[in-house]
C-alpha cells in the first residue's frame, strides 16, 4: 500500500469590499498608479474595513465558505491551524477566535507566524498531522489584516499591503495525489532588514512607541527584494530537480504576491510561461498569509486532479520556501462558483 498523503479536497476564499485604488493612494501619499504598477504590479487591494472588525472575521467567512463547499459539519474538524501575522490580539491564538466564530468546538488550534511563508509552513506542519495518521480533517487558513500594521503616510510601504483570507481543507488520501514534498527554511539575519519595531516583548508599547510609529511594518525594500528574487527561486528549481520536473510536466506555480517583478523572476529561473503561473497581486496587492490560499480559491475551477503545483514564499524572518503538491480534484466540478470575479 501506497503511503499516506495529505490532499487539499477544498479551498474557501473572503476578500473585503472596500477597493483601495493606486489612485485613492496617490492623494494620501507622494506616489502614483505609474510608480506602482512598474515598480510592484498592484492596481488596487482590498481593506477591512469598520470598527471592531479583525483578522479572524475575514478567515471565519473563509472557513465558512470551506465547510459549506465540502460539505463538512464543524463538529468533523480535528485541528485548525492559523497562518497570520497580524493576529487578532497577542494572545489567545487567532485560531481559537477563529474556532468560537465558526462553531468548530471539537478540535484543537494554534497559530503560526513566519512572516510572508506563514501558510507555506503551516500547511506543510499540517500535513503531518495527516500522514501520522492522527487526523482526518484539518483546516489551515492563513488570514492578515495588514492595514492594521501599514503607516498610511510611509510611500515606501502602504502600496505594497492588502487584507484577505484563504482556507484549505487537508484529508487523508492513499491515491496519487496530494502533498508531496517541502523545502522549508529561515535565516534569523535577515530580520533586520523587515519588522514590527515595537509591541512585542522587547519593546512593549508606550507613548514614544506610538509617537515613534514604530507599530508599523518597518522593510528595507532593496535587501528584501534581493534575497526574495533568489530564495524563492531557488527551492522551487531545486523542488523541480529532486522530482524530476521539466517546465513542460509543471501546471502551475502557486507564488506568493509581494512583487510582480519577483514572481516573473522566479517564473523564468523555472522555465514557465506567464500563463502557467498565479497571479492576482493587481487585484488584491500582498494579503501575506492569505496570498496562497487566495489563488487557489481563485484558480480552483482550472485545477484538475493529478495536476503538478508548486507553492513557494518568502517572508520576514527571512522564511522561504517551496510545496510540491499533485492536485486531489477536478476543481470545475465544484457547483458553486463562490469567489468573487469582478475585476
Ligand atoms: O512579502 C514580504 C516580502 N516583501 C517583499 O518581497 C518586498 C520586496 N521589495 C520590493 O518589492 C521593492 O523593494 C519595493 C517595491 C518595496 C520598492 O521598490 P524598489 O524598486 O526597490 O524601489 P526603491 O526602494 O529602490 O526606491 C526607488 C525610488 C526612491 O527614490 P530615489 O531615492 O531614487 O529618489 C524612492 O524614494 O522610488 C522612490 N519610491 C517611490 N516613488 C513613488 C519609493 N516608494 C515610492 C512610491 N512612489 N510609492
Amino acid at each position: 500500500m501506497s503511503r499516506m498523503r495529505a490532499a487539499i479536497t477544498g479551498v474557501g476564499g473572503y476578500v473585503p469590499e472596500y477597493r483601495l485604488t493606486n489612485e485613492e493612494l496617490s492623494r494620501m501619499v507622494d506616489t502614483s498608479d505609474e510608480w506602482i504598477m512598474t515598480r510592484i504590479g498592484i492596481k488596487e487591494r482590498r481593506i477591512l474595513k469598520g470598527e471592531g472588525k479583525a483578522t479572524s472575521d475575514m478567515a471565519a467567512e473563509a472557513v465558512k465558505q470551506l465547510l459549506l463547499k465540502t460539505n463538512t459539519t464543524p463538529a468533523e474538524i480535528d485541528l485548525i491551524i492559523c497562518a497570520v501575522v497580524t493576529p487578532d490580539m497577542v494572545f489567545p491564538a487567532t485560531a481559537n477566535i477563529i474556532a468560537d466564530k465558526t462553531e468548530i468546538r471539537n478540535a484543537f488550534g494554534f497559530d503560526l507566524n513566519a512572516g510572508c511563508s506563514s501558510f507555506l509552513f503551516a500547511l506543510s506542519t499540517a500535513s503531518k498531522f495527516i500522514e501520522t495518521g492522527s487526523y482526518k480533517k484539518v483546516i489551515v487558513v492563513g488570514a492578515d489584516k495588514m492595514s492594521s500594521i501599514v503607516d498610511y503616510t510611509d510611500r515606501a510601504t502602504c502600496p505594497i499591503f492588502g487584507d484577505g483570507a484563504g482556507a484549505v481543507m487537508l484529508e487523508p488520501t492513499n491515491e496519487d495525489v496530494g502533498i508531496i514534498d517541502s523545502i522549508l527554511q529561515s535565516d534569523g539575519v535577515g530580520r533586520i532588514h523587515l519588522h514590527q519595531k515595537a509591541g512585542g516583548s522587547l519593546k512593549p508599547p508606550t507613548h514614544e512607541t506610538i509617537d515613534a510609529r514604530e507599530h508599523y511594518i518597518y522593510q528595507e525594500g532593496q535587501p528584501v527584494f534581493k534575497w526574495a528574487v533568489s530564495k524563492m527561486a531557488d527551492v522551487s528549481v531545486e523542488m523541480m530537480k529532486r522530482h524530476n520536473l521539466s517546465s513542460d510536466k509543471l501546471q502551475w506555480l502557486v507564488p506568493h504576491q509581494a512583487n510582480m517583478r519577483i514572481i516573473e523572476a522566479t517564473a523564468n529561473r523555472m522555465g514557465l510561461d506567464k500563463n502557467k503561473v498565479m497571479i492576482n497581486i493587481q487585484r488584491y496587492g500582498n494579503t501575506t498569509s492569505a496570498t496562497l490560499p487566495l489563488c487557489l480559491w481563485e484558480w480552483e475551477h482550472q485545477l484538475k486532479k493529478g495536476d503538478n503545483l508548486i507553492l513557494a514564499a518568502f517572508g520576514a524572518g527571512f522564511t522561504w520556501g517551496s510545496i510540491y503538491l499533485k492536485w486531489a480534484y477536478d476543481g470545475n466540478q465544484i457547483g458553486v462558483s463562490t469567489h468573487d470575479k469582478s475585476e
